[in-house]
C-alpha cells in the first residue's frame, strides 16, 4: 500500500535497506503463475532437473532469492517443466530460452458434467478376460473419489499389480484406498483453489466418483436414485483398478494441477487415462491436457477426454489434439420425465429428476408475474422468477411457473417457501437435471404457454408435480449439449472422434456432496444421475480398457482406431450428425475384432507436427532428441499428414474446389491372410478414389498403404457438410472410415 505513494527512486532507496522479504512481498502480488514446459525429461540421470529450473528462473528474474520463492513446483517424473510466479516480461524471457518449448499463464478449466453399457451391446454376459482386466489400471483426473460406495467394493480383488508405483494419500474425509481403488492423490499447487474443499483425495463434488465408477466400477444390482433409473450400475471393465488424481476443486481445475496429475499418473503406471475437463482450445503446447496426453501416448497410455458441453453450436469442440480420444455424448434409450397434473384436468410432461413424492392433493399454482414484489429491487425479471424479484407471501406453499431465467429457479422458489416450480425453456431440452424441490422443465412455446394461459384464466389455478419416472425413447442420438466440430487447431483432423453414452447416466456419487450440488439440499446419496460429455469420456475409456484386455500390446492409436472403425453411425436432430458424433457410438464388443487398424507411432506424430509448422527445435525437445531437424523426419504426406481413422477436409472458402489426397496405412490384426475390398460411399458432389481398392494381406501384422483422392467442384451454396465413407470389407470385417467435407459460410 505504502509503496504506491512513493516516487520510484525513493522506493528503490527505501527497499535497498529493507529486508528482501519485503521486496518479494510487494513483487509477488503482481506475479502470476506461468507454466514453463520443457518437453521430454533429460536422458542423463545425473542431470539435476530442479537445479536447472532454478538457474533458468534466476536468469529470467535476475535475483536468486526471488527466483526461489517464485517457483511453485517442478515437474519431472514423466516430462520436464515447472510452474513459477512471473511478471509478463520474465515469462517472455523464459520463452526465448533454448530449453523451453512453451510458457503460458495458468488458467482454470471446468468440469464437463445403468443401463448404458447394455445399450451399447455390452451385456453382463459379454466375453471377458477378467484376469487380464484385473491388471489394467485406469487413471482418472477429476474431483477426487468417495471410496466407501458399493461400486468400489474390493471383495475378491487381489493386491494391486506388481508394477504399480502409485500411492494412497490420505487426509480429511479420506482414510484409505482398497484393492479396487488402488491409488489416490491430490494436487493443489494453486492455493486459492483449496478454500472450501477437503485437502485430500476426497470427492467434494461427486463428479470424480461418478466418472471413475462409470469407467471401472464393480457391478451393483438394484442401484437407483430414490428408485429412479433402477438397474445394475457397473463400469466398462469391472475387474480393472482405479487410480484417482484429484486436480479439480470447487473453483475449477488449474492447468498446473492437471499437469501435475499427468506427471504422476504416467510415472505411477496407469494404463489408460480419462479426463472429463476442458476449456477453450489452445495450441497443443500451451494446453496442459494436450501436453499430458502426448507424454502419456509416448508411454503407450491412451487418454480419452470429454468433447465439451457447448453444443449444438458448431466449432465448440474441445480437447482436439490428434493423440487424444475426443468423446461426444450420446443418449441412451431412456428419458426421465416428470408429469405435472393441472387443476383443469390436463397433464403436461416435462424433463427433470424429481425424487419427491407429492402429497395426495393439489397445490395452488401461480407465475412469476403474479408473485412479483412490486417494490422489490431485484435486478432480474419476475417473469423468470429471478433472485430478489418475487414476494415471499405470494410464493409460499405454491407451485410457481417461471419463464426462462438463470437455471436456479428451484433454489429460489425453495428459499421463498414455495411448493414447486415449472420452468419454461426456449431451447431444446433433452437431458434431465436434479432439482432441490418438486420441479420440471417444459418447452416454453408449447406446454409452458398452455400452463401460463391456464394460470391467467382462473383465480384459483392448481397443479401437482409427480415423482419422475423413466420412459423408453428412440435412441441413440447425439445429445444436443454435446460440443460439435469442426475445429481450427488442426483443421483436417475431424473432432469429436466418436460418441459414448453421456445423458442421464446413473453412477456412483460422493456422500460429501448433495445430489444437486446445492448446500441447501439435504439429500446425500451414493448413486446419482448426471449428464454431460464428462459422463461419455469414462464410457469410452472403459471400452478402450476392454479392448486392451484382449490386445495388451496395441498402441493407443490402434485401440482408438478399433473403437472408431467399428462404431455405429449416429443421428442428430440437426443436419450435422457427423460433426457432432464423429465415427459414431462406440461398440466395445465389435472393437475387439476390427480386422484392420490405422496405427500411428511417435515418428508419425512428429512428422505431423513438422507439417503443421511447429518449430523443429521444440519438436526435438518433445521427443528428447537434440538438434532435431524436420528435414530428417520422414515427411508427412497428404492433406492431413496423419494416418487418422477418419478422412476430413475443411475447405477454406465457399467457392474452393475440392482437391485433396489422404495417405493411409492399415495393419492386419485379423486372421493371417485376408483380402479386403474398398466399398466407397461418396459424399454428395464429391468423387472419391481409393488407390488401390483391393488390399491383399499375406500375414498377420502386415501393413499396406493406400490413398484416398477427393475431387469435385465447389460445394452447392446451401451445403455446409457432405459426408460419405470408405469401408474395407472382407468376409468377416467391415472397417469403416467416415469421410467429411466441411465448407465455411463465406
Ligand atoms: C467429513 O469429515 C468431517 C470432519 O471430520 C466429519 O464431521 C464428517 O462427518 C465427514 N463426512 C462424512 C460424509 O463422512
Ligand atoms: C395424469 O398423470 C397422472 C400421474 O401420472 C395420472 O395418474 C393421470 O391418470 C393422468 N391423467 C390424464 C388425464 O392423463
Ligand atoms: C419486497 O422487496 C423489498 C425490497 O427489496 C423487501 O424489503 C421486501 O421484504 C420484499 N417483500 C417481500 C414480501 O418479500
Ligand atoms: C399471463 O399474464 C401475464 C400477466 O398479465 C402476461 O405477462 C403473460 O403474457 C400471460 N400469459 C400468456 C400465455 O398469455
Ligand atoms: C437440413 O437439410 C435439409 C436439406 O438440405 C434442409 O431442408 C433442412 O432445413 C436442414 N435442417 C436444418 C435443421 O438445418
Ligand atoms: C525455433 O525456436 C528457436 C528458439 O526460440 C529459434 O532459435 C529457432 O530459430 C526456431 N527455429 C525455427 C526453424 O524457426
Ligand atoms: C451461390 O452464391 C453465389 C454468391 O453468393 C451466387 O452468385 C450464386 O448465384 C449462387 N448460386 C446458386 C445456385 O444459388
Amino acid at each position: 500500500m505504502m509503496s504506491q505513494n512513493l516516487p520510484l527512486p525513493l522506493l528503490l532507496l527505501f527497499c535497498f535497506f529493507c529486508s528482501p522479504i519485503l521486496i518479494q512481498g510487494s513483487n509477488q502480488d503482481e506475479r502470476k503463475p506461468y507454466i514453463v514446459y520443457m518437453g521430454e525429461l533429460p536422458e542423463t540421470r545425473s542431470y539435476a532437473v530442479e537445479d536447472h529450473h532454478h538457474n533458468l528462473l534466476t536468469a529470467a528474474i535476475g535475483n536468486k532469492k526471488l527466483a526461489r520463492v517464485s517457483k511453485i513446483h517442478s515437474y519431472g517424473k514423466s516430462f520436464n517443466g515447472f510452474v513459477a510466479r512471473l511478471l509478463p516480461h520474465e515469462a517472455k524471457k523464459l520463452q526465448e530460452e533454448e530449453n523451453v518449448v512453451s510458457v503460458f499463464p495458468n488458467t482454470r478449466q471446468k468440469l464437463h458434467t445403468t443401463r448404458s453399457w447394455d445399450f451399447i451391446g455390452m451385456t453382463k454376459k459379454v466375453k471377458r478376460r477378467s484376469n487380464i482386466e484385473s491388471h489394467i489400471i485406469v487413471g482418472v483426473l477429476d474431483t477426487g473419489i468417495w471410496v466407501d460406495c458399493p461400486s468400489f467394493n474390493d471383495k475378491g480383488y487381489g493386491p494391486p499389480p506388481r508394477r504399480w508405483k502409485g500411492k494412497c494419500v490420505t487426509g480429511a474425509n479420506f482414510t484409505a484406498c482398497n484393492n479396487k481403488v488402488i491409488g489416490a492423490k491430490y494436487f493443489n499447487l494453486d492455493p486459492v483453489s483449496q478454500m472450501p474443499d477437503n485437502i485430500s483425495p476426497a470427492d467434494d463434488q461427486g463428479h470424480g466418483t461418478h466418472t471413475s465408477s462409470t469407467a471401472a466400477g464393480v457391478a451393483v444390482e438394484d442401484a437407483s436414485l430414490y428408485g429412479i433409473g433402477k438397474g445394475t450400475a457397473r463400469g466398462g471393465v469391472p475387474s480393472a483398478r482405479i487410480a484417482m488424481y484429484k486436480v479439480c476443486w470447487t473453483v475449477g481445475c488449474s492447468d498446473m494441477d492437471m499437469l501435475a496429475g499427468f506427471d504422476e499418473a504416467i510415472a505411477d503406471g496407469v494404463n489408460l487415462i480419462s479426463v472429463s475437463i476442458g476449456g477453450p482450445s489452445r495450441e497443443f503446447f500451451n494446453d496442459p491436457i494436450a501436453i499430458g496426453a502426448f507424454h502419456a501416448m509416448k508411454r503407450g497410455i491412451l487418454t480419452s477426454c470429454s468433447a465439451g458441453n457447448d453444443g449444438p453450436h458448431l466449432s465448440t469442440v474441445e480437447n482436439v489434439a490428434p493423440w487424444i480420444l475426443t468423446v461426444a455424448a450420446s443418449t441412451v434409450d431412456r428419458q426421465f420425465t416428470t408429469v405435472v397434473s393441472l387443476g383443469n384436468g390436463k397433464n403436461t410432461t416435462g424433463l427433470s429428476i424429481n425424487t419427491f413424492c407429492p402429497e395426495q392433493k393439489m397445490y395452488p399454482l401461480t407465475n412469476g408475474v403474479l408473485a412479483a414484489n412490486g417494490t422489490g429491487d431485484g435486478y432480474g425479471n419476475p417473469i423468470s422468477c429471478d433472485y430478489g424479484t418475487l414476494q415471499k407471501d405470494k410464493v409460499q406453499g405454491k407451485i410457481v411457473y417461471c419463464l426462462g431465467g438463470m437455471g436456479n429457479q428451484d433454489l429460489i422458489i425453495k428459499e421463498l417457501g414455495g411448493a414447486g416450480t415449472i420452468i419454461g425453456l426456449d431451447n431444446r431440452i433433452d437431458d434431465s437435471y436434479n432439482v432441490v424441490i418438486p420441479a420440471t422443465f417444459v418447452e416454453a412455446n408449447t406446454d409452458g404457454r398452455d400452463i401460463d394461459l391456464y394460470i391467467n384464466s382462473t383465480k384459483d389455478a392448481t397443479a401437482v408435480i409427480h415423482k419422475t419416472t423413466s420412459t423408453k425413447i428412440p435412441a441413440p442420438f447425439v445429445a444436443s449439449f454435446s460440443s460439435r466440430g469442426p475445429q481450427f487447431i488442426n483443421p483436417n483432423i475431424l473432432k469429436p472422434d466418436l460418441a459414448a453414452p453421456g445423458q442421464d447416466i446413473l453412477a456412483a456419487f460422493s456422500k460429501l456432496a448433495t445430489i444437486t450440488g446445492y448446500p441447501q439440499d439435504s439429500r446425500y446419496e451414493v448413486y446419482n444421475i448426471l449428464s454431460g460429455t464428462s459422463m461419455a469420456s469414462p464410457h469410452a475409456i472403459g471400452a478402450a480398457a476392454y479392448v486392451k484386455s484382449f490386445h495388451p500390446d496395441w498402441s493407443p492409436a490402434a485401440i482408438k482406431s478399433a473403437l472408431m472403425t467399428t462404431a455405429t453411425p449416429l443421428k442428430t436432430s440437426d443436419n450435422f450428425s457427423e460433426l457432432a458424433a464423429g465415427a459414431g457410438q462406440i461398440n466395445p464388443a465389435g472393437a475387439v475384432h476390427p480386422g484392420l487398424v490405422y496405427d500411428i507411432r511417435i515418428d508419425s506424430y512428429v512428422a505431423f507436427l513438422c507439417k503443421q509448422g511447429y518449430n523443429a527445435t521444440n519438436i526435438g525437445m518433445l521427443i528428447g532428441t537434440k538438434n532435431f531437424d524436420c528435414a530428417s523426419a520422414k515427411l508427412a504426406q497428404g492433406t492431413d499428414g496423419l494416418n487418422y481413422p477418419t478422412v476430413h477436409l475443411q475447405l477454406m472458402s465457399a467457392n474452393e474446389k475440392i482437391s485433396a489426397v489422404f495417405h493411409r496405412r492399415v495393419t492386419n490384426v485379423g486372421y493371417g491372410t485376408a483380402t479386403y475390398k474398398a466399398k466407397v460411399t461418396a459424399p454428395e458432389g464429391v468423387s472419391v478414389q481409393v488407390i488401390p481398392d483391393t488390399l491383399v494381406f499375406s500375414g498377420l501384422h502386415q501393413e499396406l498403404s493406400f490413398k484416398v483422392v477427393l475431387k469435385g467442384p465447389p460445394m452447392a451454396n446451401e451445403t455446409r457438410v457432405s459426408t460419405g465413407s470408405i469401408e474395407w470389407q472382407d468376409s468377416k470385417h467391415n472397417v469403416r472410415s467416415l469421410i467429411l467435407v466441411y465448407k465455411p459460410m463465406l
